[in-house]
Parts: structure tokens; C-alpha cells; sequence
């Protein structure tokens, strides 16, 4: 009796702690969330002119957290060539937009400015800042969803031209 008395309780305190969880990520996601954007029918349209480099954003997605990071210069000039093929460029600045879920089992990966790239708190996963997987146990890079780069703005949910190449290449495999 008292087994699933105290079995009951675990899982009440599960769900409270649960809810508490999503209500600080949307928190989180709020005060993370400077870039103007415009949701329609499965597309989201950000508007990336006011991103500031090394400050990650986190805009959403059909349901899905997407990372938009910008990086600095100093990024870009010391990343390899498989980081470079997977950025995206709007006006000559490169970004890094992803999925932002952890390709273990899901959970969103925080990033770290200081050292420029993600962990992952659930199993200890790390990512680089192109989202390439540098320690296990993720098992791929996180994704990057269809784009289509229009002026200052990413449309996402639109395969563009940049998406194409990214596909033909092999960068999404
Ligand atoms: S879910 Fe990210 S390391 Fe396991």
C-alpha cells in the first residue's frame, strides 16, 4: 500500500515538475526570441537582419525548436570546409539554423557562448556550432530543416536553392 502510495506521489511530482519544465523553456523561449518572425500554414519567416553573432536564438517550427546562431567572423574563418557547407548565408553572414533537438533522444541541447558550441544535459552529448556531433553519444548532426533565403529572411518549410545544393551535396545525409 504504501509502495504505490509513494509510487502515486512520485509520479504527481513527476507531472508538476513536468509542466514546471515547459512553462520555464517557454519562458526561456520568450526572452530568447528577438527576431521578428511571421508564422502561415507550415511556414515560419524569419527576419534574421537583427541577429547579433554568437547569440543564439531559438524561433519554432511546425511544433519543432529551430536554432538560428550567427557566427562572428572569427567563426567562420577557423571552421572546417564540412562546417562551412552546412551554413547559411543571408547578405554574407553565416548562420547556423538547425533543428534544435539532440539526435540521441531528442532533448534540446543548450548552447555556450563561451566555447561556442551545445551540450546536451540529458546524456552529455556535444555538438560544434554547425551542429555537427563531436561527442557521443549523439549519433549525427542535428538537422536542417528545408529553407529558402529571401532578402534579410529565411523562409523555413521552403526548399530554396541553398537548401538544394546543401542536398545534392550530401551536407543533409
Ligand atoms: S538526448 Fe542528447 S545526449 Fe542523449
Amino acid at each position: 500500500m504504501e509502495q504505490s502510495r509513494r509510487g502515486f506521489m512520485g509520479k504527481v511530482f513527476g507531472a508538476v515538475a513536468g509542466v514546471g519544465a515547459v512553462g520555464t523553456l517557454y519562458a526561456m523561449k520568450k526572452s530568447w526570441d528577438p527576431l521578428p518572425s511571421v508564422k502561415a500554414a507550415g511556414f515560419t519567416t524569419v527576419d534574421v537582419s537583427a541577429a547579433e553573432p554568437n547569440k543564439m536564438v531559438i524561433e519554432k517550427w511546425r511544433g519543432k525548436p529551430i536554432f538560428v546562431l550567427k557566427k562572428t567572423a572569427e567563426m567562420v574563418a577557423k571552421q572546417s570546409a564540412d562546417e562551412t557547407a552546412r551554413d547559411v548565408i543571408v547578405n554574407g553572414e553565416h548562420f547556423l539554423i538547425c533543428i534544435g533537438l539532440c539526435t540521441h533522444l531528442g532533448c534540446i541541447p543548450a548552447y555556450r557562448e563561451a566555447k561556442q558550441d551545445f551540450k546536451c544535459a540529458c546524456h552529455g552529448g556535444e555538438f560544434d556550432a554547425s551542429g555537427i556531433n563531436t561527442l557521443p553519444p549523439p549519433p549525427s548532426p542535428m538537422v536542417i530543416p528545408p529553407f529558402n533565403v529571401k532578402g534579410n529572411t529565411v523562409v523555413l518549410g521552403e526548399e530554396g536553392e541553398a537548401y538544394r545544393k546543401m542536398k545534392d551535396a550530401g551536407v543533409l545525409a
